[in-house]
């Protein structure tokens, strides 16, 4: 009778200790958070369109847009906007391996940009 309480306690130990291991294995693979449209702008267009959108002049020789312009943003529909992310336009070459959520944001980030 005592052996068979001593192997309950044992059977109830081992599992609890392996629903911690379990538990920290959970929160190892958090989830990123929400899509951020200006974070991913400085990761994915700054290098070329600058920190501010403003745009510069660049080493092959063309100048990438003023993405802040009021004239360029009226030109620009949405689905014009989130095609040259796509494809690239002009000597723009196509911005690759955005999912389509960031590529929403990253357009949102751009209108908020736009100066007046
Ligand atoms: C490798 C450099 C480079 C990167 C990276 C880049 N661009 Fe460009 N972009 C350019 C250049 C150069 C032009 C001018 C193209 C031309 O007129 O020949 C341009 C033009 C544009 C235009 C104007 C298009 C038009 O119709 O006038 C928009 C809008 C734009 N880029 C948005 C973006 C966004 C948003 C990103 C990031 C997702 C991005 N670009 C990343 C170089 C770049």
């Amino acid at each position: 009778m005592r052996i068979c309480l001593v192997m309950v306690v044992a059977a109830g130990l081992s599992g609890c200790s392996s629903g911690g291991a379990a538990a920290s294995n959970q929160q190892a693979a958090a989830p990123s958070g929400p899509v951020d449209g200006a974070r991913l702008f400085q990761r994915r267009c700054a290098v070329c369109h600058g920190p501010t959108g403003e745009g510069q002049e660049m080493a092959f020789g063309a100048r990438s847009a003023n993405l802040t312009e009021a004239a360029l943003q009226a030109r620009l529909t949405e689905a014009a906007l989130l095609q040259v992310m796509r494809n690239g336009v002009g000597r723009m070459p196509a911005v690759t391996g955005l999912r389509d959520d960031e590529a929403r944001a990253i357009a949102a980030h751009v209108r908020s940009i736009r100066r007046p």
